[in-house]
């Protein structure tokens, strides 16, 4: 089943240096494919669209902070189950309980700075990647 997902390298992976890292794990996926690159800043608008499913949770001010902290990479990712192949790659939210091997699991530190989102689902994803790369066929 062929797929393609929204990633987003966020802040703490720029400033970490941990871009090419990732961006090589992903590449190195057979069968995957970048296939659209963009780094940007996030501003709060697009934030609360990209995250508005979280709105009134107490993780959502931090989040959105973090996230326009500094300039992110954003990925448009395609190939076989990517949507699902790239949260296993990034494993669990909380990078504590992410195992070694994972991109958190190996350099995740608290919750806020897990350095990698990617899209949940097919739905979320066709959302998200029109959000962030409007000009996409
Ligand atoms: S849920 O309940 O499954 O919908 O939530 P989850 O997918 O775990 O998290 C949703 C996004 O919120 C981020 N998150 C946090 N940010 C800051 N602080 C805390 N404590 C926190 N908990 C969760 C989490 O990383 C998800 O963002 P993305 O960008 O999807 O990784």
């Amino acid at each position: 089943m062929t797929q393609r997902t929204l990633v987003l390298l966020k802040p703490d992976a720029v400033r970490r240096g941990l871009v090419g890292e990732v961006i090589g794990r992903i590449e190195r996926k057979a069968g995957w494919a970048i296939t659209a690159l963009e780094m940007r800043s996030l501003d709060r608008a697009l934030l609360e669209q990209h995250y508005g499913e979280h709105v009134g949770r107490p993780f959502y001010e931090p989040l959105v902070e973090f996230m326009s902290s500094g300039p992110v990479v954003a990925l448009v990712v395609e190939g076989e189950r990517v949507i699902e192949g790239v949260r296993q790659l990034a494993g669990p939210t909380d990078p504590i309980a992410a195992a070694p091997g994972s991109i958190r699991g190996d350099f995740g530190t608290i919750v806020r700075e897990n350095l990698i989102h990617a899209s949940d689902s097919e739905e979320s994803a066709e959302r998200e990647l029109k959000l962030f790369f409007p000009g996409l066929v």
